[in-house]
Formats: structure tokens, sequence, C-alpha cells
């Protein structure tokens, strides 16, 4: 599938995942917004470093000028999000719940996945959960060319079926196969603590873990 409406990509959050899409989608040929909790002057240099080519921003301007919005800050820093911004937008969720790090949240707790937490903390946006499911190292090198029997899959899930056929462009075009796993509610099956998690599984083998029966 070939998704061409799709040009620039905001990501908010400049650290290992943040930087390594944005390595991704900047060699797929997107314009890269960058955002962080800090001014654009302050990352300017670590972007310059780490991301050629990607512009660093202010929250508001990565998103606003972006088709898909990217969340790779930390999950214990949701609520720094400003769910006005993001109403309407095509936001990929990449974030996971680790306790150890984020501190124990009772949200989180539940046994719903974390992105319906996230979706319900951004009612308007079209949430679609992927990428959290991959090592960062592994985002920047297990990307390969469309039909390479080695293309690593990435699961997507979402209530939006638009948004997850423009996410699932965005991720073959970046070195991925998208699996479409479905609803948002779907995300349980690629959390944290399930076998999907950190596995490096093909498009066969993910559709095989998520039993789907979606042609190939
Ligand atoms: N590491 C992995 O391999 C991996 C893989 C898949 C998913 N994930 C998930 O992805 C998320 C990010 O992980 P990471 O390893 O990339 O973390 P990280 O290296 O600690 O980077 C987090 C980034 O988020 C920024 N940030 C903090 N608050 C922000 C805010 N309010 N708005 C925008 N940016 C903000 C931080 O910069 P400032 O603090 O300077 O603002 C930093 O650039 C986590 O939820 C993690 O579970 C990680």
């Amino acid at each position: 599938m070939q998704i061409t409406e799709v040009k620039t990509i905001g990501i908010l959050g400049a650290g290992r995942v943040g930087t390594a899409i944005a390595r991704r989608a900047i060699a797929a040929g997107y314009a890269v917004k960058i955002a962080t909790s800090k001014s654009p002057a302050e990352i300017a240099l670590l972007l310059e470093i780490m991301v050629p080519g990607a512009v660093a921003a202010t929250a508001q301007d990565a998103i606003a000028g972006s088709d898909i919005v990217i969340l790779a800050l930390p999950l214990s820093k949701y609520r720094q999000l400003q769910p006005e911004l993001l109403a309407g937008k095509i936001v990929i969720d990449a974030m996971n719940y680790w306790a150890p790090t984020d501190g124990t949240l009772a949200e989180f707790e539940t046994g719903t996945s974390s992105s319906e937490v996230i979706q319900k903390f951004l009612p308007q946006s079209r949430l679609v959960r992927s990428f959290n499911h991959m090592g960062y190292h592994e985002i920047d090198e297990e990307a390969r060319p469309s039909g390479d029997p080695q293309r690593r899959a990435l699961a997507i899930a979402g209530n939006d079926a638009e948004a997850r056929r423009q996410v699932a462009g965005f991720i073959d075009r970046i070195g991925f196969d998208p699996v479409d796993a479905g609803l948002l509610i779907e995300s349980r099956m690629f959390d944290t603590g399930t076998p999907v998690f950190g596995a490096p599984f093909t498009r066969a083998d993910m559709l095989e873990a998520l039993t789907l029966k979606q042609a190939s």
C-alpha cells in the first residue's frame, strides 16, 4: 500500500524511540518536526547530531503542521499533552507503561492497554497504537524494503479505520510490514507482557500471533 498524502510527521519526544522513528521517516522522505518539553533552541543541537534534517519545534508547531503525530514521551508525562492541540489528529501512541520507570499509576493497572487510557485522555484524537512492541535499536536496524522475507512487522490498532490506513502507509514506507489488528482494544494483544512484545516477528508470525484471518 502506498500512501502519498502524508508528508509531515510530528514527534513528541526526542529520546530513544522518537529519534529512531524520526531517522527512518527522514530516510523515507518525510519532513519531520520534533518537540520535547524543552524549547526548540535547547534541542536543536541534539537533533542536528541525532536526526539530521529534523526541525526542532514547539509542541504546538510540531502538532499543527503535521499529518501524523507520534507520542514518544515517557508515559508518566502523558498529562502534559494538550488534548485540544491534538483534536482531530492522527496520533500514533508508541508509549508503554512500565511501573519501575513510570512509577505506579493506578489508571494503567486495570488490565486495559495503556493506549485505551491515552485515547480517553485524548478523546478527539484518532489514536493508533504501534511501535510500542519494538525496541528502538530495531527500528533503526531492522527496516527492510517491501517484499524482503526478513521484513519485520509492526502491529497497529485504533478505532478509526482511515487513521489505521494512514499509519499503515507510513509504517510500510519507513521499512516495516503493518499488521492491522483492528480496534484499539485489540492493542491489548501487543501490550507489555504479551508474546508479541519484543518478539522479532515477520508479518506471517504477527498474523499468527494475533490470530488474524486477513489475507496476507
Ligand atoms: N526504548 C525503547 O526501546 C522503547 C520502545 C518502544 C516504546 N517505548 C516507549 O516510548 C516512550 C519513550 O521511550 P524512550 O525510551 O524514547 O524514552 P526517553 O529516551 O527517555 O525519551 C523521552 C523523550 O520524551 C521527552 N519528553 C518528556 N516530556 C515531554 C513532553 N511533555 N512533551 C514532549 N516530549 C517530552 C524527553 O525530553 P525532555 O525530558 O527534555 O522533555 C525525551 O526526549 C516510553 O513510553 C517507552 O515505554 C520505548
